[in-house]
């Protein structure tokens, strides 16, 4: 595996592969990486001939007060997972690197952007939007690898390519889960003992809400259920029953439900969804 921090050497050597005829999968993450990361990574070589993955923790999806500073930086080790993971390429930039002179453009993140954790996080979308859109230019991948897990993340991203007609295809991997069904995340890391104890109760109370979904109980006593459950236990921010495509209200034409929520315990926000075929459709 090579390790790239400027564009143009990175440029250089995808040349030569393209100049081969290799497709090229790209796998953008925070770093700090975890299992979900390195099976993108798996899912990225089941499609391209080369995978690149890059690490940048990027300061215009953290608002102010949030945890830029904070956020888990480990280089060295994320290296050797990814080298063990046959990762050909990391590309890991520095902010200049990323966004010269401060040259921030702007994307419209749509009405996609401004529900669920775009309300509590205003400028997130935006940020993500900005930088996923400046690797695509700068690495021109065939395909590009997002986790289900940041599912309104990944619908952003997937409006993004289309609007800008880029010849990227996104491809998707379920949430990834520690056994005891905590979705893994880099924030896990921020958790005490005793909140990673209670963490796991998260997707077990959007378990609950399906099967309540499932076993025909109105909706909205599974939402007024689930809140309670949730309030208990955590810092409610929001949870919500929605079309999966549209993610908006369910209709009696939607074909697929997701059961998207998010808290916080203590300092460390987590997120989680689920998403289902809906059913007499
Ligand atoms: P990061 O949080 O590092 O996540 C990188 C990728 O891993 C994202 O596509 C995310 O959805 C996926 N991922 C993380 N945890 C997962 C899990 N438990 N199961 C499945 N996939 C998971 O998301 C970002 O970074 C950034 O916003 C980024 C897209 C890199 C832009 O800066």
């Amino acid at each position: 595996m090579r390790t790239i921090e400027a564009i143009g050497d990175l440029q250089e050597c995808l040349k030569h592969y393209r100049n081969q005829g290799k497709t090229i999968a790209l796998v953008p993450t925070m770093g700090s990486l975890h299992e979900a990361h390195l099976q993108l990574v798996d899912k990225a070589k089941t499609f391209a001939d080369v995978v690149i993955a890059s690490i940048f923790v990027n300061p215009t999806q953290f608002a102010p007060r949030e945890d830029f500073d904070e956020y888990p930086r480990n280089p060295e080790n994320d290296q050797k997972l990814l080298e063990g993971r046959g990762v050909d390429i990391l590309f890991l930039p520095n902010i200049a690197e990323i966004y010269p002179a401060n040259q921030i453009s702007d994307y419209d993140v749509g009405s996609i952007g401004a529900l669920l954790c775009g309300v509590s996080r205003p400028i997130f979308f935006n940020g993500v939007a900005q930088v996923v859109a400046r690797f695509f230019d700068i690495v021109e991948p065939d395909v590009a690898v997002f986790g289900e897990k940041d599912f309104q993340q990944l619908k952003i991203i997937k409006q993004l390519v289309e609007r800008q007609k880029r010849k990227i295809e996104i491809i998707s991997l379920g949430i990834v889960r520690e056994g005891d069904g905590l979705a893994m995340s880099t924030r896990n890391k921020y958790l005490s003992d005793s909140e990673r104890s209670v963490a796991p109760s998260f997707s077990k109370i959007l378990r609950q809400a399906k099967s309540n979904y499932e076993n025909g109980l109105a909706q909205e006593d599974i939402i007024s259920r689930a809140k309670k459950s949730l309030g208990d236990l955590f810092e409610l921010d929001y949870f919500e029953i929605l079309d999966a495509n549209t993610l908006t209200q369910i209709t009696t034409s939607s074909t697929d439900v997701i059961i998207v929520s998010a808290v916080k315990l203590g300092v460390t926000r987590i997120i989680d969804n689920i998403v289902f075929r809906r059913l007499n459709v």
